[in-house]
């Protein structure tokens, strides 16, 4: 069942396609008031009387006039997600638990939401505002996670295996769901990245809930290529793995797995073929450019982020 407010947003999508259409290139249009300090550009966009395009903050950017959403950008990965793809000249907006989202980057480009994702009335408020604030979507990244404490089988509760699930895995479908009526009339086409993890290729011991979390979400994505293919959306995974400046990754829990494989947390860290340590910008910057067009001909592909594993190739 689609959400009672689709035709709502689909009209603002279409104003804003049209709108795009006429100026040659992807725009941002706002319901209501201009703002002050943000040129507007209505003569030529041909808008309706109360709503305005909005002039690119970074003319000729990659990004430039299309319209992001990240959901776990306040810290870790999506934090790094969030500021790649500002970078290039796109609005994003940032759906995380964390309050902090809230305030994180100082661009009139950025909407940081505070919602739990598993909050239904609150993702509809939040698309809600998305589309007023900028229009539309053109790029989605579902990054959102926990990595529970490590339980075998034997010991894992139903409860603990549910909030993982809870948590992991249902806000993706329910985001995309919300998300594909916007994608369809992204005037340069949809594009959906995945976070989903090496666990899926090499799941771990101890990491039941979350290793089919991500497997689940992964297979998601792959059906969304499928089904979406016909809209021009494109929909693409990653797999990162040991990506320490993220907060799943606590000092403690590092130390802790560093001695558990005889190595200092220098050595752990380059645990890899590669030798390499991952850090956030450098996957963020992979998925910005996962959706930008480099990949345009490319969906439904899983590319690990792992400086090489013997257990993934
Ligand atoms: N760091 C790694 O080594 C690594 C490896 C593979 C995959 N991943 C995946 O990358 C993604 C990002 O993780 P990270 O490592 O950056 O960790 P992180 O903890 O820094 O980021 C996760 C974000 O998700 C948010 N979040 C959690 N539950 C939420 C909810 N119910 N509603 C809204 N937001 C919620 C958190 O507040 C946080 O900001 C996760 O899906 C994780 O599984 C991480």
């Amino acid at each position: 069942m689609q959400p009672a407010h689709k035709s709502e947003e689909i009209t603002i999508a279409e104003q804003r396609l049209t709108a795009s259409r006429k100026l040659g290139r992807p725009v941002m249009i706002r319901q209501g008031m201009p703002i002050m300090g943000v040129s507007i550009l209505n003569e030529a966009a041909d808008l309706p009387s109360g709503v305005f395009a909005l002039a690119d903050e970074i003319p000729n950017a990659s990004f430039s006039g299309e319209i992001a959403l990240v959901t776990g950008g306040a810290s870790g990965i999506g934090k790094a997600v969030v500021q790649s793809l500002l970078e290039r000249g796109a609005a994003v907006i940032n759906l995380d638990i964390n309050p902090a989202v809230e305030g994180l980057f100082d661009t009139l480009r950025y909407l940081g939401i505070r919602i739990d994702l598993t909050d239904e009335a609150a993702l509809d408020s939040a698309f809600r505002a998305a589309v007023n604030t900028f229009g539309g979507l053109d790029m989605l990244v579902l990054n959102a996670g926990i990595f529970p404490p490590g339980i075998r089988i034997e010991s894992l509760g139903m409860d603990e295996w549910r909030k993982v699930m809870a948590i992991n895995l249902d806000p993706n479908l329910s985001v995309l769901r919300r998300a594909h009526p916007l994608l369809k009339r992204a005037p340069r086409y949809g594009r959906v990245v995945v976070n989903a993890s090496k666990n899926v290729l090499a799941p771990g011991a101890g990491a039941v809930a979350y290793s089919s979390s991500k497997a689940a979400v992964t297979q998601m994505g792959r059906v969304a290529a499928l089904e979406w293919a016909k809209d021009g959306i494109r929909v693409n995974m990653v797999h990162p793995d040991q990506v320490f400046d993220t907060g799943i990754w606590t000092k403690e829990v590092l130390e802790a797995r560093a001695a558990h494989y005889g190595m200092t947390v220098e050595q752990y860290k380059r645990r890899n073929l590669l030798g390499v340590e991952i850090n956030s910008r450098y996957v963020g910057e992979f998925v910005a450019n996962m959706l930008g067009p480099m990949f345009e001909f490319v969906t439904g592909a899983q590319i690990p982020i792992d400086g090489g594993s013997d257990r993934v190739i």
